[in-house]
């Protein structure tokens, strides 16, 4: 009930989301749709009406399911992804009495067919159209299949990579998720999906980073960090939202009526529909806040959970309730008409039986490797580079390549598994690199383990005996596949299996290393950074990911890619973020001061970090004005020029602090970014809008403010910025 009381003072910053745009093939105008949802809506039975608010568990066969459908009781199903099951659902439901078509969903995120780099990934690249253009691709290939609601995207902000999920998402600042939520929601739509953007909300800060833990998260921190990628995804469209499995400060948000319904239905003007996550409306009977599943289901209902994904209780209770009025059928239109909507609005009316009659329809594999490429080329972040280890030029002579997942196929180390698709063939780190030796480069490769992941040794003496013979040693590890994704969270972050080990008995050689990690989430490489001398991180890279590496390796294309979360030194700083509070005591490395007593307070690898084969140096930060008001704005130029001698990659990045506020302001905040490419020698001034309405933040009220106050911009290629300058807002 707290939140009921605060969000009704919401401010400026959380206005009414845009009006969902509505797609060009369906009825033409939102008030055609309103019309056409109300004549329907009178012509159904409650049975009918419920139908439309769940779909049960996956079972095969489907037959029970299929006949379902055709007595009107189910509106759409999950994971069905095999086109001939697509067909026979999709003929049930034009069969049925009101004849209203299914929507279809699976988690269509980044690998169907072919893998893409997961979203992380996508975050590392700051290019937000190279995001919308993955997510695209992925939507093509599940509307191929007769697919037509992905639960994506996922955009929880986090700061703890000992949660597994943080794959899924774009890190830890909000602005950088939220310009990579609207994105995501883009692609996909224009794809040909609803999306399902997801988890709303607080789902990224679990308690000790375990994976479905409650949250406690205050009002400031929920609108403030939170919210912010939720608002871009609907903003951008997004049909639906997903309701998280979590508690925020002990209430589940699957009952959380003050967040759901007022917050995100009344307060941002969500009028598409909301889905429960999977079983977790059964959860709340083990959250301990329901004594079954019919009074949990009441409850989430009541709360504005439209739609019960797969726990059953809608089904079976609803029509209970609301036969001894314990829910309202006004309450079930609202919802029922919520899902109509979003059918309406894909189209789904207008389909005829010859629109599934060519499923699956054929995709342009090409087009959709040469978008993974890219992705997977951009996303790489070069942490560091000593001594040039990197490229391995002509003159770098015999390489070591050490590591199983360096001759592995296997690129789709995600557990959200590709589905309905053969895999594609794919090329090797082994065979990549090989291809792209030059006259007087040679390379010998050892595997050193038994498995693509190093859980197990296999001929390690081997493996050091052609480190020995190396001039450089590439060694490639991976974080086992077993070990990131939902549901997997770690203690310890470093390299997993043996991997470390063999890292060790590398290091003995005194052979420069280069470290090529593929991992899910921020490890930490407190000590392998000490002993290599370049790191790549190289993400899950997907079907094309390991050429698109002996790219970068070889310095055909230069790495560009920055950090979108922080890389600790040790697992007990976690979690950890640039966009801190101050504190009255900052560490001065005495008693009495914050910081560790056995570890330093920074991190190994800031936020926004990411090298290439150049450097950049920043000149200038000129503001144009040193005064705005709260409801302008100024300019703020940035002058970066390329200090190397070969073309390179930058993503300058603009971050702001209020220094004197009501309450506390982080250290720092990114405001902006833009990635430009700099010959050798050329400067450029990057200029950058500042809106003064774009610095305010929430008080513990929900308010919104925008004060007058002196603040700071600065300016860098990473959140360790380079260049400051001053600027005041003013009232008026
Ligand atoms: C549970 C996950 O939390 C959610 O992200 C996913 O969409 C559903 N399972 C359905 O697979």
């Amino acid at each position: 009930m707290r939140f009921l009381l605060v969000f009704t003072l919401l401010g400026l910053s959380l206005a009414p989301a845009a009006a969902n745009p509505v797609r060009p093939e369906t009825l033409g105008s939102a008030a055609a749709i309103e019309a056409a949802v109300d004549r329907l809506l009178a012509r159904m039975t409650l049975k009918e009406k419920i139908g439309q608010l769940h779909f049960p568990s996956l079972a095969f066969p489907h037959e029970p399911q299929i006949e379902a459908v055709r007595r009107g009781e189910i509106g759409a199903m999950l994971n069905v992804v095999d086109p001939r099951y697509i067909k026979a659902f999709a003929a049930a439901a034009r069969e049925s009495r009101l004849g209203i078509p299914m929507l279809y969903a699976i988690d269509a995120i980044y690998a169907l067919k072919i893998t893409f780099p997961p979203p992380l990934a996508w975050a590392a690249t700051w290019r937000p159209d190279l995001a919308e253009l993955a997510a695209y691709d992925v939507a093509r290939e599940a509307r191929a299949l007769g697919v037509n609601w992905t639960f994506a995207p996922m955009v929880d902000v986090s700061r703890d990579p000992r949660w597994g999920r943080v794959i899924e998402g774009a890190g830890e600042d909000a602005f950088l998720a939220s310009a990579f939520s609207a994105a995501r929601v883009k692609g996909y739509r224009r794809g040909g999906l609803a999306t399902s953007v997801k988890h709303f909300v607080g789902y990224g800060a679990p308690e000790g980073g375990r994976d479905y833990t409650g949250t406690e998260i205050s009002t400031p921190e929920l609108l403030d960090r939170y919210l912010p990628p939720f608002k871009a995804a609907l903003d951008a469209g997004s049909e639906t939202v997903m309701a998280s499995f979590n508690t925020i400060n002990g209430v589940p948000v699957t009952m959380n009526r003050a967040l759901v319904t007022d917050l995100l239905k009344k307060r941002l003007g969500f009028d598409g529909f909301v889905t429960s996550d999977f079983v977790a409306i059964g959860e709340l009977v083990a959250h301990g806040v329901a004594r079954d599943l019919e009074e949990a289901s009441v409850l989430a209902f009541k709360a504005g959970i439209d739609f019960d994904m797969a726990s059953g209780g809608y089904d079976l209770y609803l029509a209970r309730a609301v036969a001894d009025g314990r829910i309202k059928v006004g309450a079930i239109d609202d919802a029922v008409r919520r899902v109509l909507r979003v059918k309406y609005r894909l189209g789904l009316f207008d389909q005829t039986e010859a629109d599934f009659a060519n499923l699956p329809r054929p995709v342009d594999d090409a087009a959709v490797r040469r978008s993974a490429r890219e992705v997977a080329r951009e996303s790489f972040v070069m942490l560091k580079n000593d001594k040039a280890a990197l490229p391995l030029t002509a003159a770098t002579g015999r390489i070591a390549l050490i590591g199983s997942s360096a001759d592995s196929a296997q690129h789709d180390h995600s557990w959200w598994g590709p589905s309905g698709h053969q895999k594609p063939e794919t090329e090797t780190l082994r065979a990549a690199l090989e291809h792209r030796m030059r006259p007087g480069q040679t390379l010998e490769y050892a595997p050193a383990f038994a498995d693509p992941c190093g859980r197990e040794f296999k001929d390690k003496d081997a493996a050091i005996a052609v480190a020995k013979r190396a001039d450089v040693v590439v060694y490639n590890v991976i974080e086992d596949c077993e070990i990131q994704g939902e549901g997997v969270s770690r203690t310890k972050l470093g390299l997993s299996g043996q991997q470390k080990t063999m890292l060790d008995a590398l290091a003995q050689t005194g052979k420069p290393i280069v470290l090529v990690v593929e991992t899910g989430r921020p490890l930490v490489l407190a000590e392998a950074s000490q002993q290599a001398d370049a790191i790549l991180i190289a993400w899950h890279p997907g079907t094309e990911g390991r050429t698109a590496l002996a790219e970068v390796l070889t310095g055909e294309v230069a790495p560009s890619g920055k950090l979108p979360m922080t890389f600790p030194r040790a697992e007990g700083q976690i979690p950890m973020s640039y966009n801190v509070l101050p504190t009255g005591r900052p560490w001065t490395g005495s008693r009495y001061t914050t910081g560790y007593v056995d570890e330093k307070q920074t991190p190994l690898y800031p936020f926004g970090h990411g090298l290439t084969y150049t450097t950049f140096a920043y000149d200038k930060i000129v503001l144009s004005e040193p005064k705005m008001p709260v409801k302008g704005t100024i300019d703020v130029d940035v002058t970066v020029r390329n200090t190397g001698s070969r073309a390179g990659a930058e993503v300058v990045q603009l971050y702001t602090r209020q220094l004197v506020a009501s309450r506390s302001r982080p250290v720092k905040e990114l405001r902006a970014f833009e990635k430009i490419t700099l010959k050798p020698g050329e400067a450029r001034t990057v200029r950058f809008r500042l809106k003064a309405q774009d610095l305010g933040f929430h008080n513990d009220a929900g308010r919104f403010l925008v004060e007058a106050a002196p603040y700071t911009v600065m300016a860098g290629g990473s959140s360790d910025t380079a260049l400051l300058a001053d600027f005041v807002v003013t009232r008026d």
